[in-house]
């Protein structure tokens, strides 16, 4: 078939479309506005013909006349991925084509898509598409309609005069590529097609084009109206009708503000002759004074999550109901912003919302990270080529005002954000500038603002808020330690810094630079992490350390986790693949599999940290207090939640963002747990929404002194020590310096044990473990003797050394054996010099059984830096329960803080808490494997006892983990005692 180019053509961006619009929905009046009903739309949605081809040369001419000889169906919305054609493509920042701007390959696969639609009115008719990838050309009856792209926002044309009554024919080509895809360089599955709702909208002649309504805090709504028809307007609070008029400016009495807390809305209907729109609408100021964000004169903080349009089955294509099940999920678990990552979300995701309560940043659709990926560039050198590239400022700003303009009206809306990692220059500058001026009453945001060209001066005066991605907390610390002073400062791409990234500290008052940029750097701006803890896999580590200071700087008004759901492909039989897996070039591996919760949507582990660490409240105890801090923003404490305080009801009346303190009750520990107290549309009254253990007193009881009487035989064979008793038989191995049977308690000799599959945050200082040989650790024993007494006593020395390494560890162990069985094992370890941090250190038992009872931190998986959703106390569980089964396996299931676990035939107990883990699965199983449908249970039940893990972190992509859950001891003693039953 023959066509333009227009796909390869950066002057034809749009052929035929309407100018853009807020959305919004018309109905005949207002009974059917008020219903929703929606009877003008003409939903065109439903099974379409379709074609796949890998290149235009192969489309019939005729196509566009309807011709669909030898076409399939495909659902409207889907990607054609999802539905068995081309296939699968997971690449992060890398381009997935040739960077050859504007081009994109000759063969550039596409889709033919017919359907037919009935027409029989005189309505004007407006052809809409929420959503297609990449670009698409339409005909309606053969006639060419009109061409457009932009992945993620709205195309409208008026078909009209194309449309005759009877039978239509309706023909979209959509192309995988186009020119667009260099500034859609997001990380996901690459998918294409039409993804999005399709329909007709049947409006009179005269209609409503666009309008813009703002509000204030004393309750003015002004409505900007771009019609040809004269317009009336209704505003109804949730009790019914309190204004009808036509006055562009309505004042409300006394307005009940929105807030993510308390999201009221109002409705508004914009009546004309023949039409009715429905506006949902909320009162809500937000600005920044002093360096603060404030929602209507109050500070507030963002609790967020980044957010991709992503499913295992559907792709990018989401219904309502699976949105509002996110929605539901975020609101249960404390979460109440969202950044719209990176692209504008379907419009009516958007006024949920608004409904739910969510602050939004909406973001464009833009990201040109394969601009730092070649070879030769990086986002030092590279990054910014299209930025500062006066050939692309028409499409960057494009985007930029189809975002602004669609979502103008949701009030949820509170941050515009220019798009991600696109670098900066004069394109994005120009775009900030157009935001301004066009929307007065939100933040803006582009964190890739500190990416400055050489010879270029950044202006970021159009941004209002500085924005970074996983900086550690000390950044933060930096960032608020001397405002105005010591400054973030933007470097010219090309030159490093100590922080690795693009910028350094700069102290304005030592600095040569120019007045101007000392000026514009010295304003403080509020401060956010638009990305923070990334949740890939075992993870995040240490989310405290950033809610800390997030409510210790009132400067900090924000962060957003990357990133809500693991993306992943259902492959049936619960099997998920992830990049690489559809043998594609270039991939990022399981890169895709970072969220909070799996592609399902059950939530992971980190999802549940991260619901404590952002919940509503924070309890502290001091001597026979408790101080009890309400973070909420708006709401009193005792109007949202009520608490029981070791079982018994309380309530506690503190004032937003106050503090006040209430007695204690008695105990080492107290229990204190927050329950909603009304229903929500996300939960019903009662439901759990965080808890506080309050541990008072913690010291750990003392092993009991063992009294045994009883006889021992010992005797010496080789390497073996044989004990007998009067009801066991151990075997202690001299070459090993440990046990290689323990009656029939153990299947395979107790090992010591460093090694831990990586977890995805490990993915770094693996190649550290790795090198040092960590997974090879051999023992070698100097020196092992025994003496009998009443108890038998062996003394031994050993070390544990890989091949190829000098010695990694050094151990000195006396064990004693009582006449009972009891052993109780003290080891005092150096840690030989120059290693790595030590993944574990511990014994490995191969032991039977699958019930284990321990006290320490459950019932969820625990590690020194995550372990705030657990709590301690004795948990009765089961081998099975406790594995975690991460997409692509890796180290799971430990429980931090223990101070007893048995199983079927063997207790561990220490006073000294310790970690252990019992899995049915092997660390070097879970090391080797790539999904988790290829794992191959052991036959035992694998407990590792260790005296600690290595904390979890954040380094799959963001700092190393922080020091103080580092294992970098240089010596420590370990001590258990080992009963076998
Ligand atoms: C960020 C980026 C995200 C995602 C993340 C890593 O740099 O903005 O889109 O790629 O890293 O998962
Ligand atoms: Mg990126």
């Amino acid at each position: 078939m023959q066509i333009e180019k227009y796909y390869n053509d950066l002057n034809t961006l749009h052929i035929n479309t309407e100018e853009n619009r807020a959305y919004y929905m018309p109905c005949s009046d207002i009974e059917n506005a008020r219903k929703e009903t929606n009877d003008r739309k003409q939903d065109l949605n439903g099974e379409w013909n379709f074609m796949y081809y890998t290149c235009i040369d192969d489309v019939p001419e005729d196509f566009k006349d309807g011709n669909t000889d030898g076409f399939d169906k495909i659902p409207v919305p889907s990607c054609w991925q999802t539905q068995g054609y081309d296939r699968h493509q997971y690449t992060n920042t890398r381009y997935p084509f040739p960077y050859n701007p504007p081009y994109v390959p000759y063969d550039n696969p596409c889709g033919a898509y017919v359907t037919h639609f009935e027409s029989d009115n005189d309505y004007r008719k407006y052809l809409n598409f929420e959503g297609v990838d990449s670009c698409f050309y339409v005909w309606v009856n053969g006639e060419f309609v009109g061409y457009s792209q932009v992945s993620h926002s709205t195309s409208e044309f008026d078909i009209t005069d194309k449309v005759k009554n009877g039978d239509n024919i309706l023909c979209v080509l959509v192309f995988k590529w186009c020119d667009g895809s260099y500034l859609e360089d997001q990380d996901k599955f690459r998918m294409s097609g039409i993804f999005r709702d399709v329909y007709i909208l049947n409006r009179p002649q005269k209609h409503i084009r666009d309008y813009k309504i703002e509000t204030d805090i004393q309750g003015k709504i002004n409505i900007e109206l771009d019609s040809d028809t004269d317009v009336s307007f209704v505003l109804e609070n949730e009790k019914g009708e309190i204004y009808s008029g036509d006055s562009k400016t309505i004042t409300v009495e006394k307005p009940i503000l929105w807030n993510a807390e308390y999201p009221y809305l109002y409705t508004l209907y914009l009546v004309t002759e023949d039409e009715v729109i429905r506006e949902k609408i909320g009162f809500r100021e937000i600005k920044i004074d002093d360096g603060i964000v404030f929602l209507n004169n109050k500070p507030i903080k963002m609790k967020g999550v980044n957010r991709h349009d992503s499913d295992p089955v559907t792709g990018y294509t989401i219904s309502r109901e699976q949105a509002e099940k996110d929605l539901k999920l975020m609101k249960q678990h404390n979460i109440n912003a969202l950044r719209t990552s990176h692209y504008p979300n379907a419009p009516w995701l958007m006024q949920l919302c608004d409904e739910y309560g969510f602050y939004v940043i909406a973001e464009s659709d833009i990201e040109i990270h394969g601009t730092a990926s070649f070879f030769g560039g990086s986002q030092a050198v590279t990054f910014g080529l299209l930025a500062q590239n006066s050939d692309w400022e028409n499409a960057i700003l494009d985007r930029v005002q189809r975002n602004v303009i669609r979502d103008k009206n949701r009030t949820s809306v509170c941050i515009w954000s220019l798009g991600n990692e696109g670098g900066y220059g004069v394109n994005f500058e120009k775009a900030g500038r157009w935001v301004k001026e066009y929307d007065s009453t939100r933040l803006t945001h582009y964190e890739s603002s500190m990416w400055q060209m050489e010879g270029h001066i950044n202006d970021t005066s159009m941004l209002d808020v500085e924005s970074t991605m996983y900086a550690d907390y000390k950044w933060i610390d930096k960032y608020f330690e001397n405002p105005g002073e010591v400054v973030w400062h933007r470097v010219s791409l090309g030159k490093g810094s100590e922080y690795g990234g693009a910028g350094e500290w700069i102290n304005l008052s030592e600095s040569k630079l120019g007045k101007k940029e000392k000026e514009q750097m010295a304003v403080v701006k509020p401060y956010m992490q638009c990305e923070f803890i990334h949740a890939m896999g075992n993870g995040p580590g240490g989310i405290k350390e950033y809610i800390d200071r997030l409510y210790r700087y009132d400067g900090f008004f924000g962060a957003f986790a990357w990133e809500w759901c693991d993306h992943a492909i259902d492959m049936g039989d619960s099997k998920y693949f992830y990049g690489g897996d559809f043998g594609e070039y270039p991939n990022d591996g399981n890169f895709c599999v970072d969220g909070l919760v799996y592609p399902d949507r059950r939530p992971h582990t980190g999802l549940l940290e991260y619901k404590q660490a952002i919940k509503p409240f924070a309890i502290k105890s001091y001597s026979n207090i408790m101080v009890v801090e309400n973070r909420y923003d708006f709401a009193e404490l005792d109007d949202k939640l009520y608490f029981e305080v070791n079982g018994e009801r309380m309530e506690f009346d503190v004032p937003p963002r106050g503090k006040k303190s209430f007695p204690r009750p008695n105990g080492d520990v107290v229990m204190v747990k927050a329950y909603q107290k009304s229903d929500t549309l996300w939960a019903k009254k009662g439901y759990e929404v965080g808890f506080e253990q309050l541990i008072v007193n913690d010291t750990v009881p003392k092993l009991e002194t063992v009294n045994a009487d009883g006889s021992f035989e010992v005797s010496e064979q080789g390497r073996n020590i044989t004990i007998k008793g009067n009801n066991f038989e151990y075997i202690f191995d001299k070459s090993t310096g440990n046990f290689k049977k323990l009656s029939d308690a153990v299947t395979r000799p107790v090992e010591w044990n460093m090694w831990r599959a990586p977890t995805d945050n490990d993915r770094n200082i693996m190649r550290d473990w790795i090198n040092a040989d960590y997974h090879r650790e051999q023992s070698y024993v100097y020196d092992c003797t025994y003496d009998v007494t009443d108890t038998v006593t062996i003394k031994c020395h050993n070390a544990l050394i890989p091949v190829v390494q000098r010695k990694h560890m050094d151990i000195e162990t006396v064990w004693t054996i009582y006449a009972n069985g009891i052993v109780d094992m003290q080891s005092s370890v150096k840690v030989g010099e120059n290693l790595p941090v030590i993944p574990r250190f511990g014994l490995r038992f191969f032991t039977k059984g699958e019930n284990v009872k321990y006290y320490g931190y459950g019932p969820y998986e625990s590690y020194s830096d995550k372990h705030l959703c657990t709590y301690l106390d004795e948990f009765n569980t089961t081998v099975s329960d406790m594995y975690e089964p991460y997409i692509k396996p890796q180290e799971n299931g430990s429980h931090f803080g223990t101070r007893y676990v048995e199983t079927e035939n063997i207790r561990v107990s220490s006073d000294t808490p310790f970690s252990f883990s019992a899995l049915h699965y092997t660390q070097e199983e879970l090391t080797e494997k790539k999904h988790n449908f290829e794992l191959e249970k052991c036959d035992d039940t694998v407990l590792c006892i260790d005296y600690k893990q290595n904390g979890i972190g954040q380094n799959s992509c963001g700092p190393l983990t922080q020091e103080e859950y580092r294992f970098d001891e240089s010596e420590f003693e370990f001590k258990i005692r080992i009963e076998i039953k």
